[in-house]
């Protein structure tokens, strides 16, 4: 790995203990990727949290040990100096309004709060969403980010056009210090160049279409880059939120390619670079029935206990598009229903009428966490709706609940009748 002056400064400790082991970790990991150089970074998305158990009891030792060896792998503890760098804090176990809902401790609670109050000390944005891009964070094309979260990651990449791979907690505290992240994966125009073809041949325009697209995609191509064609018209940011995050479910793509949408891929020979599909698949009735299938896999009992929306987290648009079919309705008193939101965009003013009918409905509007990273569902949770497939993907495996899969009429129908009637029409 060839460093600059600078870093080799950092690396040798000129500029404090913290730093060099974060450079030191950055070499190690960079070396074992194969990566040549560092680049410089100035937008970091990763996490700082206390949030279990297992955390709670290492904080006792200070937060101070708790950035040591989490977010540099270094057993010595060393003074967390402020952020390099722009750093914000994603999702993680707690709603730290909601939390006795999820049947988390006082205790825990209070660690998380001290945590926050702690990392925000030295520089750390609490945006606590997997939707950084919602509030605030959003990078603008080609600029180089060190960013966590898979759903996020696809959407940076794909979307927006700036570059990051998918990074933990570990790079991301080191590049938080040090403003440098590994030079290799999608940073390289080269890698991020699309590999497979996708032929859509049905119509895509709504949320759920774009969430069996999504896992479709991501079942065949897995961590290859697709481009699609045959997608007419225009796509709504939930839309690309939705795909992004049931294709990097499926299969583990950060990076996609749709002409016209993604930024550097005016059309499909710029997306391939020139070069041919290694692959070309067909996305027909056929896949799209088996994308649907597949996700409603794990569901037998029609009785629906929770209701899950939001992930990922909803945007202020899809708050009050929820709020609408709500109005005036109450929520089935055999069934929960949780709405998950950044907490930027559930306490805006925009939000903040949208939230109150939800709330009246007897649904709560959550935010900080999900179902799928806390485990955290009402109690006696045995069977799930949600609209997303992400969500569908992941907590049957991570829980054991069975769960249904459709489109948000369906899931908001399920949550006042307490019986899930969805089907692909
Ligand atoms: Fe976000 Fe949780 Fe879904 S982290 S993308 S709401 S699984």
């Amino acid at each position: 790995m060839r460093l600059t002056e600078a870093e080799r400064a950092m690396l040798d400790g000129h500029y404090g203990p913290a730093k060099a082991r974060a450079m030191d970790l950055l070499v190690r990991y960079g070396e074992a990727l194969g990566a040549e150089r560092l680049v410089k970074t100035k937008n970091v998305a990763g996490t700082v949290g206390s949030a279990t158990p297992f955390m709670r009891a290492y904080a006792e030792r200070g937060f101070d040990a708790v950035f040591s060896e989490f977010n540099l792998d270094s057993r010595e503890v060393v003074e967390t100096p402020p952020m390099e760098v722009g750093t914000c804090q994603l999702i993680s176990g707690i709603d730290m309004r909601n939390w006795q809902h999820q049947g988390v401790s006082r205790e825990l609670v209070e660690t998380q709060e001290r945590s926050e109050r702690f990392f925000a000390s030295r520089g750390v944005k609490m945006m606590a969403t997997c939707t950084p891009y919602q509030v605030g964070n959003v990078p603008v094309r080609d600029e180089h980010c060190a960013w966590m979260e898979s759903s996020a990651v696809v959407y940076c990449n794909a979307v927006l056009g700036a570059r990051t791979n998918t990074e933990g907690r570990e790079s991301t505290g080191a590049a938080s210090l040090t403003g440098r992240i590994p030079y290799w994966g999608y940073h390289c125009p080269e890698m991020r160049r699309a590999t497979d073809l996708v032929d859509v041949r049905v119509p895509v325009s709504n949320m759920l279409e774009w969430g069996l697209l999504g896992y479709h995609v991501g079942e065949v191509v897995q961590d290859e880059v697709p481009a699609l064609a045959g997608v007419c018209g225009s796509a709504e940011p939930a839309w690309l939120k939705h795909f992004g995050a049931a294709a990097s479910s499926s299969g583990g793509i950060e990076m996609y390619h749709i002409a016209g949408i993604t930024p550097e891929a005016p059309d499909l020979e710029t997306a391939f670079g020139g070069n041919k599909p290694r692959r070309v698949f067909d996305y027909n009735k056929n896949e799209r029935r088996s994308a649907y299938e597949n996700l409603n896999s794990s569901a037998r009992d029609s009785a629906v206990n929770f209701v899950m929306l939001g992930c990922p987290h909803v945007s202020a648009e899809q708050l009050v598009q929820i709020a609408a079919l709500l109005d005036g309705k109450r929520l089935n008193g055999n069934c929960a229903l949780w709405v998950h939101a950044p907490r930027d965009i559930r306490d805006s003013a925009q939000s903040r009428a949208a939230a109150d009918t939800i709330r009246r409905a007897g649904a709560i509007v959550m935010s900080d966490t999900c179902p799928a990273i806390s485990r955290a569902m009402p109690p006696g949770t045995a069977v799930v709706a949600t609209d997303s497939a992400k969500q569908a993907h992941y907590l049957p495996a991570l829980t054991g609940v069975q769960t249904w899969f459709g489109s948000l009429d369906d899931c908001v129908e399920a949550a006042t009748s307490g019986r899930w009637s969805g089907e692909l029409r």
